[in-house]
């Protein structure tokens, strides 16, 4: 079967409530002043943009904020995961994966709908990286 390449597809069945919910009123949108880890990744394929911003305090994801926008998983995918990681360690951040974010969904996802899953996960990836590369 060919993958749906709308961007307005959320899934079906009960999933795509909390989706659509996620996207419409998304948690944790907005920047922090003074992050201490921001970064911006973007989905070649579309162009759309997630921005995330997290501060941390011992170690851990004190606040964790994300703006931009795209398709309604790439933002209902970005909201769900800021609320996951918040309070959590760098260590354990980074250990979240695809299928976490795929579970977090609650749909089955091809490749293409896969970059907008991701996006958010790989724009806290990505900011981690070049924080701890400082
Ligand atoms: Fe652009 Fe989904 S269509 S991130």
């Amino acid at each position: 079967m060919k993958e749906s390449l709308d961007p307005d597809y959320t899934g079906e069945g009960m999933y795509r409530e909390n989706i659509i919910d996620h996207y419409k009123n998304p948690h944790n949108r907005g920047a922090i002043k003074n992050a201490d880890i921001k970064h911006t990744e973007n989905n070649p394929l579309c162009g759309d943009v997630v921005t995330v911003s997290l501060k941390l305090s011992a170690g851990r994801a004190e606040d964790i904020k994300f703006q931009g926008h795209g398709c309604a998983i790439s933002q209902a995918a970005a909201s769900m995961l800021t609320d996951e990681i918040k309070g959590k360690t760098l260590e354990e951040i980074k250990k979240t994966s695809r299928e976490d974010i795929v579970n977090m969904l609650g749909i089955e996802i091809g490749p293409v709908r896969t970059k907008c899953a991701v996006l958010g996960l790989v724009a806290v990836k990505e900011g981690i990286k070049e924080f701890e590369n400082k």
